[in-house]
């Protein structure tokens, strides 16, 4: 049997949601990523950064905005060291600024994807998935690719049957 590693970053607390701020206990991408785990099985691995962003969203905007402009690579608090026993890679993460936070990026570098299937997962407040599959191509060399998913971050937790329906097909 095929095995799953989803690799995820989402952030709590001050998000943006329909239009407005509003406080967020789970992260949307981690709800999404927990759907995929209860759908086809796997490990959960949290992309999180030893620098916390700012509790402020509008705040956190303009460091993503930095970041994205800098090319940075944030440090992160503990790092995948291979994926030499799964087959299906899921990478997940929120839209921040038309792709993955930069410590997504920071975790990805480090791995081989040869062999591998990867599948782009976005939740995002209007972007879709952006250009985090084109980045994917990019990056992953020697991978094939599964279809994509993007899900509206509001309508994250509404979206499990619609995550599962789609991550049995890419699994
Ligand atoms: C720094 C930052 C940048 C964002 N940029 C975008 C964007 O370019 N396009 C978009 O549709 N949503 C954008 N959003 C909204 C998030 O993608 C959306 O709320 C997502 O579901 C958050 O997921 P999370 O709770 O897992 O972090 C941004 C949010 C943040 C905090």
């Amino acid at each position: 049997m095929a095995k799953n590693i989803i690799i995820y970053y989402s952030r709590k607390g001050q998000n943006y949601w329909n239009g407005g701020i509003k406080n967020i206990a789970k992260g949307n991408t981690e709800i999404v990523a927990e759907f995929i785990q209860t759908a086809v099985g796997g490990d959960l691995f949290e992309v999180e950064t030893v620098k916390e962003y700012d509790a402020d969203y509008y705040k956190c905007i303009d460091e993503a905005q930095d970041e994205l402009r800098e090319g940075a690579r944030p440090e992160l608090k503990k790092y995948l060291d291979n994926i030499d026993e799964y087959d299906n890679v899921f990478v997940c993460g929120p839209c921040w600024w038309g792709t993955y936070p930069m410590a997504v990026f920071t975790q990805l570098e480090k791995l081989d994807f040869t062999g591998k299937k990867v599948i782009a997962v976005m939740t995002h407040e209007g972007s879709g998935l952006g250009s985090s599959e084109r980045d994917l191509k990019k990056l992953c060399t020697g991978a094939t690719f599964g279809k994509g998913l993007s899900v509206h971050g509001a309508d994250a937790a509404g979206s499990e049957s619609t995550v599962a329906a789609w991550a049995k097909k890419q699994a």
